[in-house]
């Protein structure tokens, strides 16, 4: 980091200071800290992660970011206040909101997400913009904590959000992390690479997980990691199987049971399918087969193929056919 860079840390690391002051402390932050417990966070996860409050004022923090020497041409440029127009005065991007510091690598504070409490019209989470301390396309949240596990256990899971992924620590799973609200980058794949071979995708069980899913998957798999997917039933996200079935369930259930990347793709491509239409099975062989080509061993091809043939009622012979078809492409 270049010096002007040093000081927009260490005003995210006072504001994260301020807005955790203010939601532990405070009365203004009491009804913050209800709806933290209530979705069960513990204290002490909101004391390890520095979980704050923005009050709903307009300048609080400009006004301390100034009187502490800051320039809040800088603090406009890393994204904490924005500059009027009109006036060029400053104001603070986050207000009323529940502040979650999102720290690089190194586990100084470079950014934060803001949620609202109860949903009105505004988006439900306020991101940090890009900022020369912060680039969202390399970030992954809790990367600085997980790092150890994920070593030790040559392991890592990837979640869709970082509330997800709060909920897994709650859970003594340490070794997830997420992108911020963006979809897997290069970037990200390379830091993931350098800690562990081995991938596990845990987003969302919604239809835009399991496209987000597919994706990141079909990603992971061509730089050669070994990815494997854990599947949420009835549309839920992590955070939530973990309220509804307990901490032990979802590492037993979900977790320790991950689907092959095959197995995966073929459970996507069967997704809202039909076999009583032709048209739908032969859309299912088609998109498997596409998956196995180039893709897969001989004896995956033949595992597979098998399973489609019993799926479909098609026979074996057909199905190979049309792989080799496909391969000669
Ligand atoms: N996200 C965002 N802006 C939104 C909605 C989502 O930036 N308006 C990003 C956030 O990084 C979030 C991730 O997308 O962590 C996943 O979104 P979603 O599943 O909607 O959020 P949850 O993690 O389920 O949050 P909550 O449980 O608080 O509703
Ligand atoms: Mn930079
Ligand atoms: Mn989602
Ligand atoms: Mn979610
Ligand atoms: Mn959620």
């Amino acid at each position: 980091y270049s010096k002007k860079e040093e000081k927009m840390i260490e005003a995210h690391e006072f504001a994260a200071d301020f807005y955790h002051h203010l939601l532990m402390n405070t009365e203004e932050g009491e009804q913050a800290l209800n709806y933290l417990l209530k979705r069960g966070f513990t204290k002490e996860l909101i004391e390890t992660n520095g979980i704050g409050w923005s009050l709903p004022t307009w300048d609080t923090l400009s006004v301390l970011l100034k009187r502490k020497g800051f320039s809040l041409e800088e603090m406009a440029e890393c994204g904490l206040i924005i500059q009027k127009e009109s006036d060029h005065t400053y104001f603070d991007r986050f207000r009323g909101r529940i502040m979650f510091p999102i720290r690089d690598e190194n586990g100084k504070v470079i950014a934060f997400s803001g949620r609202i409490i109860d949903s009105v019209d505004e988006a439900k989470y306020l991101n940090s913009p890009e900022s020369p301390i912060f680039h969202k396309s390399q970030v992954l949240f809790n990367l600085d904590k997980a790092r150890t596990t994920i070593r030790k256990k040559r392991q890592v899971i990837l979640m869709e959000g970082f509330m997800d992924v709060l909920a897994a620590n709650q859970a003594g799973v340490y070794n997830a992390v997420a992108t911020m609200g963006t979809s897997l980058t290069t970037q990200h794949i390379t830091k993931l690479k350098r800690l562990s071979e081995q991938i596990i995708i845990c987003y969302d069980g919604d239809n835009a997980g399991w496209e987000a899913a597919k994706r990141a998957s079909e990603m992971l798999h061509s730089e050669r990691l070994k990815v494997e997917i854990a599947v949420l039933p009835d549309k839920l996200d992590p955070d939530e199987y973990i309220r509804k079935y307990g901490p032990e369930n979802f590492v037993q259930q979900i977790l320790d049971k991950p689907h092959a990347y095959i197995a995966f793709m073929m459970m996507h491509a069967r997704r809202n399918k039909n076999f009583q239409f032709e048209n739908d099975v032969l859309q299912y062989i088609q998109e498997v087969l596409e998956q196995l080509v180039g893709r897969s061993s001989p004896i995956e091809r033949d595992l597979y193929i098998k399973q489609i043939a019993s799926e479909t009622n098609i026979s074996e012979e057909a199905i190979y056919a049309q792989f080799r078809k496909l391969e000669a492409n």
